[in-house]
Order: structure tokens, then sequence, then C-alpha cells
């Protein structure tokens, strides 16, 4: 506060409240016997209180705490007190001077009515002309937790449905695509050929569809439950480029791979990981211009070990960076392919996996080419 120029103390004293007062947290300043000494104007606005009331009051019963109103005894006395996490932060910050954060859930009465809150607070411990105090500051994020659990309730309805469909719409699409593959081996004229060629093609992408879904169904119900294995990781990326070598060749793209043989060992599940890389390589063969070079990279960084796809492809424009981790989201193909037709759910599969496994994914794009990156910590 140096920087204003006050003339006297009654004048910075009145600026501090001023400011205080329109701070939109709930603060107020508990002394050594855990009564309010002064509170700021979002907590007079939020307890309905004026300052005669609380007037050095137990700081539970101005914030008129559950237990304090319903077993109508004093903070401290209550059956819940020791388990109290106001009080117990407060008190931690007064005897052994620490900074403690924290969320809770509490009942309060507010306008006389009990009401379940969410609060997140700060305990600070002050000291005032030798006297120990402390600041406490705290927000109620009720609406926002509320929020949070509608959305979590909204995800798990996504997921159930996700599943079930998914799940039932497997067995009648396996029929009609093996069906039409019979009917593709039957003497049929070139206009039917044509059709039954549609329909196989439509069913092959409608497969892939379902079987993506079930894939982020799985993933996000099991609630990112990995199947983990301790695993030679030099093994992991040699197969997958392996998988991926009659693509390349087809397309005369060269895949390097750049890792040490001693790269050594990651705890991971085998086969998501391979599913991950699988789409990483997938899009860098099906981005890269023909006779263009594709490197795989394995390195360790400190306790985490990074894999990086680099391409020589179009790069992706600044604007949909964002947005390539999104379900669903495709970019057009800088050239024609007669492959099975994409879903657009790969990097937001991968993403998943990747989280799953507590790493992080990410990207660098330019004109020269993409390179795609996750980094998975190495688990001792
Ligand atoms: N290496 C890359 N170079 C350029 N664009 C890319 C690259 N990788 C991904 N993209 C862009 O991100 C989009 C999303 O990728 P994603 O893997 O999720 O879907 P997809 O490859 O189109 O479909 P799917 O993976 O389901 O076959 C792509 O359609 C493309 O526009
Ligand atoms: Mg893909």
């Amino acid at each position: 506060m140096a920087l204003l120029k006050l003339k006297n103390l009654k004048e910075s004293n009145a600026f501090l409240n001023t400011l205080l007062d329109n701070v939109d947290s709930l603060i107020f300043v508990i002394d050594k016997d855990l009564r309010v000494v002064q509170i700021n104007e979002a907590f007079r606005m939020f307890i309905y209180k004026q300052d005669e009331e609380i007037d050095q009051d137990f700081f539970g019963k101005v914030l008129s705490c559950g237990y304090t109103v319903n077993e109508s005894v004093n903070c401290g006395s209550t059956n819940h007190c020791h388990l109290c996490e106001f009080r117990n932060g407060v008190l931690k910050s007064l005897e052994e001077e620490e900074v403690v954060k924290k969320r809770l859930a509490r009942a309060i009465y507010l306008k006389d009515k009990e009401a379940q809150r969410h609060f997140q607070f700060t305990t600070r411990p002050v000291d005032f002309q030798g006297e120990k105090m402390v600041l406490m500051i705290i927000d109620d994020i009720t609406e926002m937790e509320e929020k949070k659990e509608k959305l979590k309730q909204l995800n798990e309805i996504k997921n159930r449905f996700l599943g079930t469909v998914s799940h039932d719409l497997k067995n009648p699409i396996g029929a009609i695509q093996s069906l039409a593959y019979v009917l593709l081996e039957e003497d049929l004229g070139e206009e039917h050929k044509t059709y039954v060629d549609e329909i196989y093609k439509a069913s092959e992408y409608m497969m892939r569809l379902v079987e993506d879904l079930l894939d982020i169904y799985k993933i996000e119900t099991e609630n990112g439950r990995m199947n983990l294995r301790r695993v030679e990781y030099i093994q992991i990326l040699q197969e997958v480029i392996d998988s991926h070598r009659i693509t390349a060749k087809d397309r005369r793209i060269q895949m390097i791979l750049e890792v040490a043989e001693d790269a050594g060992t990651l705890m991971i599940d085998r086969n998501k990981i391979l599913q991950a890389l699988n789409n990483l390589i997938d899009n860098a063969l099906k981005f890269s211009p023909q006779g263009s070079k594709v490197v795989i990279r394995g390195y360790r960084r400190s306790n985490h070990f990074i894999t990086e796809v680099q391409d020589e492809g179009p790069g992706i424009k600044k604007e949909d960076r964002e947005k390539v981790f999104q379900e669903f989201y495709q970019g057009s193909l800088p050239f024609e392919t007669n492959r099975v037709k994409s879903t657009g759910l790969g990097l937001a599969i991968a993403k998943k996996i990747v989280e799953a496994h507590n790493g992080e994914i990410g990207m660098e794009s330019n004109q020269k080419g993409t390179k795609f990156f996750f980094a998975i910590p190495i688990a001792h």
C-alpha cells in the first residue's frame, strides 16, 4: 500500500475497509479465543447479520453453523467440533502458524433456514501488534459444485446411452457386413455389385464408429482404470511401426524409429497405449505426402517417458489446433484415399488413454509438419 499517498492513519484505514468491502469472498478476522473481531461487507450480506449481532461472538456461531444451531450450544461445544475442518484450520493457523486451504460441505442457517453449502476456505495466521489472529477467507462454491454434480450425472446418462446403443448395434451391423461380403462373392451384375459394395463400405464404417464409441464408453465408465503391466517400451513402439509397414510402403513414406535400446520398461496398459500410438501413426501416415518421412521418437525426461510422432504433412491450422482432440472433429484430407471413412474419434480416444495413465498429450504444428507427443510418468 505504499503507492497511494494517503494523508493519515484514519484515511488509510478507511481505504483498506473500502477495499475489503469490495471483495466478493467472505473475509473475517478471528482472535486467539476464536471470536470474530472483523468482517467485510460480503460476509455481512451472506449471513444477514449486522456488526452488533456479531460483536465478538464465536466464529461458528457467527457463521450460523448447523451444529451450533441444532444443538443450541456454542462453537467449540458441539459433538462435531473436534472434526470441524473450519475450526481445525483456525486452530492450526493459530497454534502452528500455518496457512490452511480446504474445501468442505457444511449445513449452515441462512435467514433461519438450514442450507447445505459447499465452501472453499483459507486460514492464515496474522500477527497484529504482538497479538496472534487468524484471517479467514471463505468462498461459497455451492453453485459450482452443484453444476459439477449435474454434469457428472449427465455424463453418466450419456455413457449408459452410449454403451447400450453401441453394444446393441454391433450385432445387426455385423450381420449386414457379413451378408454384404457373401453377396460380393456372388456373380452379380456390375450395377448390383456397386450397390452391395456401397452397403459393405457403409457397414464397415458403422462398425468402426460403434467400436470407437464403445472404446470411449469403456475408458470413461471404468473410470480410466487401466490394466497396468510392466513392459519393454521399445517393443511396443516396434510392434506398432511394424503394423503400419504396408500402408507406409504403399504411400512411399519412410518410418524412422529413434529410441535408445535401453529405453527401459514402463507400467502401462499395453493394448491401450498401442491403440493411442496406432492412431497417432495412422494420422501421421494419412496426412503426409508421398515420399516423406515419419519419425517416432522415445526418450526419458526427468520422471516421464516422452513419445513423439512427427510428420512432414501440411500441418494443422492455428484455429483448428484446439479442436483436434475433440470427439468427432475431422479436418479434410489433403488428398483422396479409398480407406474406410474415419470417425474423428482417434485423437479423443488417445487423449483419454494417455490421461488415464496420468499422462499428458499435446501437439506442435506448422506448415512443415506436425508433431504429436505424449508423456507418461515412469512409475517406480
Ligand atoms: N498428423 C496430422 N497432420 C495433420 N492433421 C492432423 C494430424 N493428426 C490429426 N489431424 C487432424 O485432426 C483431426 C482429428 O484426428 P483424429 O485422429 O481424431 O480423427 P481422424 O483421423 O480424422 O479419424 P479416425 O482417427 O477416427 O480415423 C483429423 O481429421 C485431422 O484434421
Ligand atoms: Mg485418426
